[in-house]
């Protein structure tokens, strides 16, 4: 379809209206989840499976009874899912093609994308003089990953004639400098790769958008997702007071926005960012 040839004008009526509940169904679409052996991939493989899709659980290698755990309790909780695992490493173009060319040989193909595998960032003695080495590392995972995956899955997706969404996790740490220290001196790789992940899923957007491919973020705040195991409990609460809920999110308060991003609910969105933290932007 060229540019223009959508165009159409007719209101629906009423009774042509679709109920919710219809468009809020995966039933038939496989997803892949990047980075499921972790809190929020979790969280999305699972919501995404409870609306019917196949899907495909990707880690690290490191990652992998937890990952076949994730995907036995997936298969156990919803009836006729099919859940697998596949490993790799997101930074590595030739890897991506390894783990995506057995997701499609497995299930198919690829409909769904939640390209969410990263690490935190940071370096609480240098601050921004961060060496080039951890810079490189954290732009590795969280950027150049999300192209890597998004790309290739993009690649499935125009083959197979069907499109998809693909929605990949920035970070409020995109939108704002995290306040306070917390132990990792304001993160600047770890900000810098979450506000380009935001500026290229708006580029994906647009270049896909004629394959009926959508592209959106969602930026999470803070989460318990286990990334924070470890860290002392006083700056965990110093962190809490920042927020105006004065909590975290839970996993659940996650998986229902990539839900709702992965399906036709949304099929009218592409290109945005989700904010989900409980408000802390706002200040
Ligand atoms: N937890 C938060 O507060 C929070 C807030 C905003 C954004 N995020 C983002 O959410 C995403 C998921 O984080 P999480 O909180 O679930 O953390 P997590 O550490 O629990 O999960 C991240 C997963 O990514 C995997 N991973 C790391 N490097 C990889 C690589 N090279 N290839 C494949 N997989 C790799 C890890 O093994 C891990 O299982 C990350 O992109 C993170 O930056 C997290």
């Amino acid at each position: 379809m060229t540019a223009g040839e959508g165009f159409r004008y007719y209101v629906q009526k009423i009774e042509e209206l679709t109920p919710v509940k219809e468009l809020f169904t995966l039933k038939g679409k496989v997803a892949l989840i990047t980075g499921a052996g972790g809190g929020i991939g979790r969280s999305t493989a699972y919501a995404l499976a409870s609306l019917g899709a196949d899907v495909a659980l990707m880690d690290i290698s490191q990652k992998k009874e937890l990952l076949e755990h994730n995907a036995k309790v997936i298969m156990e909780k919803n009836e006729g899912v099919k859940a697998i695992c596949v490993y790799g490493d997101v930074a590595d173009r030739a890897s991506v093609q390894v783990f995506v060319d057995e997701v499609v040989e497995r299930l198919g193909t690829i409909d769904v994308v939640h390209s969410n595998a990263g690490i935190g960032g940071g370096d609480p003695e240098l601050g921004c003089d961060i060496s080039e080495k951890t810079w490189n590392r954290t732009i590795g995972i969280n950027l150049t990953g999300v192209l890597n995956v998004d790309s290739v899955c993009a690649q499935v997706m125009r083959k197979h004639k069907h499109g998809g969404s693909i929605i990949n996790t920035a970070s409020m740490s995109g939108h704002i400098i995290n306040k306070g220290d917390h132990g990792a001196r304001y993160m600047p790789d770890y900000a810098a790769c979450k506000a380009a992940v935001i500026q290229l899923t708006k580029a994906q957007a647009c270049d896909w958008v004629l394959d009926g491919i959508r592209v959106n973020s969602i930026s999470p705040g803070i989460v318990l997702s286990g990334l924070h195991d470890g860290w002392p409990e006083e700056p965990l609460r110093e962190a809490a007071k920042l927020i105006p809920m004065e909590r975290f999110a839970s996993l659940d308060e996650i998986g229902g926005v990539v839900a709702f991003l992965a399906t036709d609910l949304s099929s009218y969105i592409t290109g945005t960012d989700i904010l989900i933290d409980g408000g802390y932007t706002i200040w």
